[in-house]
């Protein structure tokens, strides 16, 4: 197989996992990680293994042998580091959000068609065998038509005055937090597990920790700790949100996403209400799939690629009773994504499994409204 050649901007938190991922591919070639200066870049590179570090997006960009641009920066970053790479023709795997704004989105969504190239968005929890096995199900009718979706994505590392994230300045996380930064998530989950759209929303938002300690130095996700060297700051953003829905179907939903709720790590939990039972997912428990019904005994399903859809199947990569966990699901995008890169052009498109620009745009939209409402004191508001 033709290798492929990868380069990724912004290796924080997330960044080394893209390279994890496309690395268990096989024919994937990780080129180049550019970091916000010289330094950080080689620092980077030397940490995860990766012959060149660049300290600009640009020059990581311009390197021919780099084909694939993955975008792990911070927000603010996102529509300048994709446009340049689009620009020059390169694949792009943005991560989430596609942008600061819907507005942004669009632009991103134009510039991507423009260049023909394979571009996609992490939503990655589209990649759980047993998402796609939820997924399958709903569609094939087994809960009958969805009247009821809710859930919650919760956190915790934000708890403290003294927790900060660039998330928190709008300036560098966008209008919103916990809404851009997981709300994002349940909403694009929601739609991709039930194939139906949110079409209103009626938000309730709340900034709970007002004024936070923000270090001097910079501190990458899920970085804690108390800072020496901090100044207090006054915080605008949410982190916390409670969201009624409407879906294009008629069905109902609510979810909330915070960053301060003690002892929710990554609770991302998404329940569908059918007219024949209910079918939940929890991240945290994400080996197992509860199915609910009114006349017999409740299941769970367990991940075992025995008892999944053949269709699904081939996400599972362990035998039942092994674990497979976040980064497993993060590698299964990589896998359809690249699939559709070493096809050539014209590229086929991706699967339903991996979100588009088109999607991430989408997310941009919901996030947009659902602030909006927020600020019209609770009114519903058309996405
Ligand atoms: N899909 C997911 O589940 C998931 C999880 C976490 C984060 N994310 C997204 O990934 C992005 C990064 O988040 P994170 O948590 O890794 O943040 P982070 O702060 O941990 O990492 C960002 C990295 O980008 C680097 N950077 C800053 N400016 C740069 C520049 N000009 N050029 C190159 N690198 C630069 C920083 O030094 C840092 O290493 C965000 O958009 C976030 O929403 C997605």
């Amino acid at each position: 197989m033709k290798r492929i050649g990868m380069g990724l901007v912004g290796a924080g938190f997330v960044g080394p996992h893209h390279i994890d991922a496309v690395r268990r591919l096989g024919f994937v070639d990780v080129v180049a990680v550019a970091g916000s200066t010289e330094e950080s870049g080689r620092a980077k590179a030397a940490a995860l293994g990766v012959p060149t570090g660049y300290g600009s997006y640009q020059a990581l960009i311009d390197d021919p042998d780099v084909q694939v641009v993955h975008n792990a920066t911070p927000n603010y970053l996102h529509y300048d580091v994709t446009s340049a790479a689009l620009a020059k023709g390169k694949h792009v795997v943005s991560d989430k959000p596609l942008a600061m704004s819907a507005a942004q989105a669009k632009r991103l969504v134009n510039e991507a068609q423009r260049a023909g190239v394979v571009t996609a968005v992490t939503f990655n929890y589209r990649g759980n065998p047993l998402v796609q096995q939820a997924r399958l199900a709903i569609a094939r009718g087994d809960i009958g038509t969805p009247h009821f979706l809710h859930g919650h994505y919760l956190q915790d590392w934000l708890l403290k005055d003294t927790d900060y994230s660039w998330r928190l300045d709008p300036e560098k996380g966008g209008a919103s937090s916990a809404l851009g930064d997981i709300g994002s998530h349940w909403c694009d989950l929601a739609q991709h597990v039930t194939g139906l759209r949110i079409t209103h929303v009626l938000g309730d938002i709340a900034t709970v920790i007002k004024r936070r300690q923000k270090p001097s130095g910079s501190r990458e996700a899920f970085q804690t700790g108390d800072s020496v060297d901090s100044e207090a700051v006054d915080i605008g953003v949410e982190d916390l949100a409670s969201v009624l829905l409407r879906f294009d179907n008629g069905a109902r939903g609510a979810f909330s996403a915070g960053q301060v709720c003690g002892g929710h790590k990554n609770d991302l939990t998404l329940e569908v209400c059918g007219a024949k039972a209910s079918m939940r997912w929890r991240q945290e428990d994400q080996n197992e799939l509860w199915v609910g019904h009114r006349d017999k005994a409740n299941e769970v399903l367990q991940k075992d690629p025995s008892l999944l859809d053949a269709g699904v199947r081939g996400y599972a990569h362990l035998p039942g009773g092994h674990q497979e966990a976040w980064a497993d699901a993060f590698c299964n995008l990589m896998r359809e994504i690249y699939a559709c890169i070493a096809a050539g052009p014209p590229y086929p498109p991706l699967p339903p499994m991996v979100a588009s620009f088109e999607d991430g745009f989408r997310a941009n939209r919901i996030v947009d409204a659902i602030l909006e409402s927020a600020g019209d004191g609770g009114a519903w508001t058309r996405v």
